[in-house]
């Protein structure tokens, strides 16, 4: 079973776990934190119990306290966390960094990973993150529908936030949490983001994407 958790449709109070379940919570990290909707949608779930791995994906730059939070969520309503992983995804906002991944090396990996999670006997687990977490930070990139714009509606139905208004497919700028989503699942390549400012985040986090990272297992 697949629970969506970027779905603004679902309520999420209705999904109950059992001890004997086995879970994959997974999120990506923005500003090295978990999506703050994500972890309040994942606080209406009851785990009861239920093991759980935790998978923060990342663009290649650094997760830093996403894993820990989440491990806190996942904790909070009623979860048994048994492994955490940082999973290297292309940058959604900046696509020169990881592009490609995960590739077929990396796919390799996260089942190898998979096969030691299930051999593992105990519950404890030792996650890097730091409490407090750091401070959330916007990426501050709103899309906009350009004259491509065919109003076909489909970056209003992907917004995991609601953030689009059905008539004139522009984004509120409060709700907008510069997920890209709307960007990726336009079918005429029609909404766009301000280009300096993508060319000053990608300045700003090039250092940091300057080598290849692996994704890596905490058990
Ligand atoms: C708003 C935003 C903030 C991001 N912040 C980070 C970050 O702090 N570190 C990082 O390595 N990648 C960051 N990324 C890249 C995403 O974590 C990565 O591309 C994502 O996990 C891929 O999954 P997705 O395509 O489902 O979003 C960010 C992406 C977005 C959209």
């Amino acid at each position: 079973m697949t629970i969506d958790l970027s779905n603004p449709n679902s309520d999420f109070s209705d999904i109950s776990f059992t001890k004997e379940d086995m879970a994959v919570i997974a999120m990506p990290s923005f500003g090295g934190r978990a999506p703050a909707i994500a972890i309040e949608r994942l606080g209406r779930i009851a785990g009861n119990g239920a093991r759980c791995t935790l998978v923060a994906v990342y663009g290649n730059r650094a997760y830093e306290d996403t894993l820990v939070e989440m491990e806190d969520a996942a904790k909070k309503c009623g979860f048994q966390v048994v492994a955490a992983i940082a999973a290297v995804a292309q940058h959604s906002i900046i696509s020169k960094y990881a592009s490609g991944r995960p590739d077929s090396s990396d796919e390799k990996q996260l089942a190898q990973f998979a096969k030691q999670i299930a051999g593992k006997k105990d519950c404890a687990v030792s996650i890097p993150g730091n409490r407090p977490y750091k401070k959330p930070g916007g990426a501050g990139l709103v899309p906009k529908p350009s004259k491509d714009c065919v109003k076909c509606g489909a970056c209003a139905k992907s917004c995991p936030v609601s953030a689009i208004d059905p008539d004139n497919f522009s984004a509120n700028a409060k709700k907008c949490i510069s997920c890209m989503r709307c960007m990726k699942n336009c079918p005429h390549n029609a909404r766009k983001v301000n280009g300096t400012m993508v060319s000053i985040a990608a300045m700003a986090i090039k250092k940091a994407c300057s080598t290849s990272k692996e994704s890596e297992l905490f058990l």
